[in-house]
């Protein structure tokens, strides 16, 4: 039986407590969000967040990374008047930051992406949806009012559904492309497995109703809205953990970027990357931009953090292509350091998601506003008062090989 089958059944009165803001005052950087994100969400759900693929090296990996580096800032410099617009994939943005495609958001919040959405509209920041989005590509763009958005794409068996999804997000208006090519074949992410977590729709088991019964305004407002679906892909969609393994068959290929670079007449991003000459080999495949990202550890274990391969990726393909690179950010200077080391702007997973699970829209809002001002204040400490001023020479490498040429 699903979770979902007993919204019929029975009559669900609201619990005591709203789903809202009361303790988001309190919460001053991405980690106490993702204490309040943690509290509010059952089990399984957390796992679905927080997890990483097999013993979850990288996952760990991508914040180690970020303590070896220090930084060297410039003093005696006026920075009272810090700018921090930029334009990535010709989409202007008033900070060097995007908000990640992720599947599946209503489990963390029963308004998902719209939620989301209407964050980034405020802050007039792009949100990159997902194939796997839990809303359909025309309610997210309503959503957004204007505000910029871009589509993730994966790609898998008969390429006719990715071309209606790209007629599709065309139509909306989306106006960039980000080819996920990380996800050939799907891991697995233990922890997921041992919470028996099933996406997009939770198995009702003694486990889950109990997990539930502990958090009601998740379980009140996950049971009272509609059962979380994969819209955009219709019939298509899976319904289950196996189908949606056996969605991802690893025919993805260099072909592929040829034939999305015909059918797609806005900037691409390859995101996924790692390898130096494979971002080469996506500029020569007429990619826009490459997105250098271990998928936040979720998926293949024992891989670099994306700090200690960026800079090779920037020296090889940077007076070429834009660079992104996500995974693992949580501080505005992690941001910081991203960008001295050349990436045009970094994306941002979960911590997007701490602020939608902790309290919907207001807690997204509250994410983007603790990043905004973390990239300001370590700016301004860096003595750095526009983002072509961060640079290599603005870092000190302790521990690896960060790249010091400018
Ligand atoms: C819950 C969750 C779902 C995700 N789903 C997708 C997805 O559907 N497509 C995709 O390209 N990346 C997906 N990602 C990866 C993010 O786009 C991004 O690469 C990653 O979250 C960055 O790492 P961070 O979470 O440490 O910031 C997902 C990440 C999370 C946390």
């Amino acid at each position: 039986m699903k979770l979902s089958d007993i919204r019929d059944l029975v009559h669900l009165g609201r619990p005591e407590a709203p789903y809202g803001v009361r303790s988001l005052s309190r919460c001053y950087d991405i980690d106490d969000l993702a204490d309040l994100a943690r509290k509010r969400l059952p089990a399984g759900a957390a796992a679905y967040l927080d997890g990483g693929g097999d013993d979850e090296w990288t996952l760990r990996r991508n914040r180690q990374a970020f303590g070896e580096v220090e930084l060297l800032p410039r003093i005696m410099r006026d920075v009272s008047d810090i700018k921090t617009a930029t334009t990535v994939l010709g989409t202007p943005m008033p900070l060097p930051m995007v908000l990640s495609p992720v599947g599946a958001p209503r489990m963390f919040h029963h308004e998902g992406e719209l939620a989301v959405v209407r964050a980034a509209s405020h802050a007039g920041l792009t949100y990159g949806v997902s194939t796997l989005a839990t809303q359909s590509l025309e309610a997210i763009a309503d959503a957004a009012n204007g505000s910029p958005l871009w589509f993730q794409l994966y790609l898998w068996g008969d390429r006719s559904i990715a071309k209606d999804l790209l007629a599709r997000a065309k139509a909306a208006g989306y106006r960039a492309l980000l080819l996920s090519a990380d996800t050939t074949v799907r891991s697995e992410r233990d922890r997921e497995l041992h919470r028996g977590i099933e996406l997009p729709t939770p198995e009702l088991s003694l486990r889950t109703v109990v997990d539930g019964a502990r958090h009601p305004n998740w379980a009140w407002h996950f049971l009272s809205s509609p059962a979380p679906a994969f819209p955009n892909l219709s019939m298509h969609g899976p319904t289950s953990r196996q189908q949606m393994k056996e969605m991802f068959d690893g025919t993805v290929t260099w072909a592929d970027l040829d034939w999305l670079r015909q059918a797609w007449d806005g900037p691409i991003a390859v995101k996924g990357v790692l390898r130096p000459e494979e971002a080469a080999r996506a500029a020569d495949h007429g990619a826009d931009a490459v997105i250098v990202s271990n998928h936040g550890g979720r998926q293949m274990d024992h891989l670099p953090a994306t700090l200690e391969v960026l800079s090779d990726v920037v020296d090889t393909v940077g007076d070429r292509i834009e660079v992104l690179v996500d995974s693992g950010f949580r501080r505005g200077v992690d941001i910081v350091t991203a960008l001295a080391l050349g990436a045009r702007a970094v994306l941002i997973g979960r911590a997007h998601l701490y602020g939608l699970a902790a309290a919907g829209e207001a807690g997204v809002r509250h994410a983007i506003d603790i990043l905004s001002e973390e990239i300001r204040m370590s700016m301004g400490l860096c003595g750095a008062a526009s983002l072509a001023e961060l640079d290599r020479s603005l870092l000190r490498a302790a521990a690896f090989d960060l790249g010091r040429q400018a």
